[in-house]
């Protein structure tokens, strides 16, 4: 079975079963500062789940460009993977358990014909919070699922969600292909991870809201949420060992075979493991260089988690002995791959060759001086020696020198390193930075607030005052909204000068003056397109949006949240107008409300 088939034979199910067809949304969140990536289906229609009408409907499915980095470290084995298409389909207060698990037995057993007795399913054991999910028990039994095969789990497995600190959330059922490997002791099971069960599904049932106060408050409304990998029913379609195995991944391989000249077919486990990581790195960074909101490799957010997946992809190309380049004509595969299916990527092909390259010279810059810095600490230690862990961590973290090089370079000096306290202060440091990042998740997609409605609405009109001064030519690239502040990118190729800042601004206030309503319209790609509305039209042919309307000055396909007219923002303000990335220009600006 092809990807496209797999994709197409999901679509057309769910949509013979009454869901609407969306698009994938962009991987970076739009105008959601509190995560990074989007990490399953569910992300971009938060505020749907939350009760909001959808344009399309009430049962939606798609296939979704996902990012999970908390899956890094597992990346290599059979499964795990780092960029995936998560196929979903949804409920929104429309059908609930029994239909949604039916459609997916259906699915499994009749349309992909996978033999019943190779599937396994968990249910939500209840906790003091939540009872036990007898009703899903029940519609799988009434399936023909024998007890072995229908496992209770607690919430660390079976409860999904909030995305956020706060938002839609419930137990869930998950289904999982026995690969029939045998059982690694008594206590085997879908939850115990050693390869037997590959989860392919996950079936969420939200019909609880975590409330700030931690509380899980029932919703007066009921969802369904799923998610089926397509690179793992793939490969188990194809009675293939890995995901690896898979024509999505099998051209990356070859080709690095062929520019290494390293053979990856009874390889020894360390250089297979150099293979996959390499190949999930590469789909990984050329699927984030390649969204449209043009992320390049930097110190913070989604540039850092692309800088580290580039510079870990070149770490491993040295274990092979690849050399400079390799990246980019691994990135023409992922290209050529996936382009029929993901245009972006096509549209962004020089931007990633580009960004890949300079990547490359950076960290070869970086690799110098940390080799300098090794060589000056070398030079005061004699063989026999150890480098302590503080400095192997200094090494790494000024100089993003890695601990191996520093084993590498210090072994041929016959001088040891303090891996334990290296990890110490790794650990550390790692801590540090999850807090960071937890942080960053706090607040959450579902706390939409007034004041980020109208930062909101500050940004579409800031994009029309941009392309009345600067050109059609201008369009968004990114979008990142705090209670604060906003920032907005879009393409353009030099300096802004004071004069066309000052104009933009004007327009900007002189919109809010004008006190005009924001109207919202929901109608299909091509009648919006047709009244002139701005956004990015990766929709689907007939596929429904909302246009959002701000008297002459904006109209822009968008999901919304905004302001109920413009003059509740009362003042505009430009902070800072500096470059992002090559060809985008990034504003961040400020109002103020009426009420403050
Ligand atoms: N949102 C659910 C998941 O990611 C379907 O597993």
């Amino acid at each position: 079975m092809l990807a496209n088939e797999l994709r197409q034979l999901y679509i057309d199910f769910f949509k013979e079963h009454g869901h609407a067809e969306i698009s994938s949304a962009s991987l970076i969140p739009e105008n959601d500062p509190s995560v990074l990536f989007t990490t399953a289906g569910m992300h971009p229609l938060v505020p749907y789940l939350l009760g909001e009408k959808h344009p399309a409907g009430n049962r939606l499915v798609d296939c979704q460009k996902c990012i999970r980095t908390g899956d890094i470290d597992e990346v290599g084995d059979a499964s795990h993977l780092t960029f995936f298409e998560m196929m979903g389909n949804w409920s929104l207060n429309d059908y609930f358990k029994d239909e949604s698990i039916r459609m997916s037995h259906e699915f499994l057993t009749k349309v992909l014909q996978i033999p019943q007795d190779k599937i396994s399913v968990s249910v939500f054991a209840g906790d003091e919070d939540v009872p036990r999910d007898e009703t899903t028990y029940n519609v799988w039994k009434s399936l023909g699922y024998p007890d072995e095969r229908i496992h209770f789990y607690g919430r660390k497995d079976n409860w999904w969600g909030p995305a956020g600190e706060t938002g839609p959330c419930g137990p869930d059922t998950e289904i999982f292909y026995d690969t029939g490997k045998p059982a690694c002791g008594p206590a085997c099971g879908p939850s115990c991870g050693c390869g037997k069960y590959v989860e392919i599904w996950n079936n969420v049932f939200m019909e609880y809201n975590k409330n700030k106060e931690g509380v899980y408050e029932k919703m007066p409304i009921h969802n369904v949420d799923t998610g089926l990998g397509l690179d793992r029913v793939l490969y188990i379609m194809n009675g293939q060992k890995s995901v690896y195995d898979t024509e999505q991944f099998m051209p990356i391989i070859r080709k690095l075979e062929e520019l290494t000249g390293v053979k990856y077919d009874g390889a020894d486990d360390e250089t297979v493991f150099a293979f996959r990581v390499i190949a999930d790195h590469m789909r990984a960074a050329t699927f984030i260089l390649g969204d449209d909101k043009a992320v390049s490799p930097s110190n913070v957010d989604q540039g850092y988690v692309l800088r580290r997946i580039i510079r870990r992809t070149m770490r491993y190309l040295r274990k092979l002995g690849g050399g400079d380049g390799i990246m980019n004509e691994l990135a023409k595969v992922v290209v050529e791959i996936y382009g029929p299916v993901y245009a972006e990527l096509r549209r962004n092909e020089n931007f990633i060759q580009d960004q890949l390259a300079k990547e490359e010279m950076t960290f070869n810059r970086t690799l110098d001086q940390g080799m300098k810095e090794a060589s000056k600490i070398l030079s005061k230690l004699s063989a026999g020696d150890t480098i302590d862990g503080l400095t192997a961590f200094h090494l790494y973290d000024t100089f993003g020198f890695p601990l191996e090089f520093t084993q590498e370079v210090a072994a041929e000096a016959g001088v040891g390193v303090d891996v334990e306290g290296f990890r110490e202060h790794f650990k550390e440091h790692q801590e540090k930075s999850r807090a960071g990042a937890e942080k960053k998740f706090k607040g959450g997609l579902s706390d939409a607030s007034e004041e980020t409605a109208r930062l909101h609405t500050a940004t579409h009109l800031l994009d029309g005052a941009l392309r009345k001064v600067l050109g059609d030519t201008v369009w968004q690239r990114g979008s990142n909204i705090t209670p604060e502040r906003l920032r907005f990118d879009f393409s353009f190729d030099r300096k802004m000068t004071k004069e066309e800042l000052d104009e933009v601004s004007r327009l900007v206030n002189e919109a809010i003056a004008a006190d005009v309503p924001v109207t919202c319209e929901e109608m299909t790609v091509e009648e919006a397109k047709a009244q002139g509305a701005i956004g990015v039209f990766t929709d689907k042919y007939g596929e429904k949006v909302k246009v959002y309307t701000m008297g002459p000055y904006s109209k822009e396909i968008c999901g919304g949240p905004h302001a109920k007219h413009t003059g509740e923002l009362v003042n505009f303000k430009i902070l800072k107008e500096e470059a992002s990335s090559a060809g985008v220009r990034r504003i961040k600006a400020v109002v103020d409300y009426e009420n403050k």
